[in-house]
């Protein structure tokens, strides 16, 4: 009985302290919005997955890079066009990832740098 209830109060614990992790993955993305830039686009990952020549590897990467672009706020510019434009981009490398047809047309669309950046860079 005794060992029972230890059971039970080590897996609760272990419950909290998932969840408090997985709180504080939420609230600060994986890579700053200039790291993003930097490893992605000035390495032109993006150009790759988008013309078919990344790896599987790759192809996770960029979902990586783009789910943090996400999460990130920018320095400038409306919060909703933020989202509709990163939402774009991270639809387009999952369905790059998963192998979908157009995927690479969608990703070329998503990643207009100018617009972006005429938009949301600070300066
Ligand atoms: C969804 C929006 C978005 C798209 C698309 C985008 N950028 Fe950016 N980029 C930003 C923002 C926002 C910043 C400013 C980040 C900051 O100051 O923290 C930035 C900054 C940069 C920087 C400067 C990084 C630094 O260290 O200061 C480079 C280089 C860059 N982008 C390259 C590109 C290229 C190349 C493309 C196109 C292939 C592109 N970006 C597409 C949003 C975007």
């Amino acid at each position: 009985m005794r060992k029972l209830l230890v059971a039970g109060v080590m897996i609760a614990f272990g419950w909290v302290a998932f969840s408090l992790a997985t709180n504080a993955e939420d609230a600060k993305p994986k890579y700053t919005i200039k790291e993003v830039m930097k490893s992605a686009h000035k390495a032109k990952l993006h150009e790759k997955v988008a013309d078919g020549k990344a790896t599987d590897a790759e192809k996770k990467q960029l979902v990586e890079f783009y789910t943090a672009l996400a999460a990130n706020k920018p320095p400038k510019g409306d919060e909703a066009s933020w989202k509709e434009k990163t939402a774009a981009l991270l639809a387009a490398a999952k369905d790059a990832e998963a192998g979908k047809e157009g995927a690479g047309a969608a990703l070329k669309k998503a990643y207009n740098c100018a617009a972006c950046h005429g938009a949301h860079k600070g300066s």
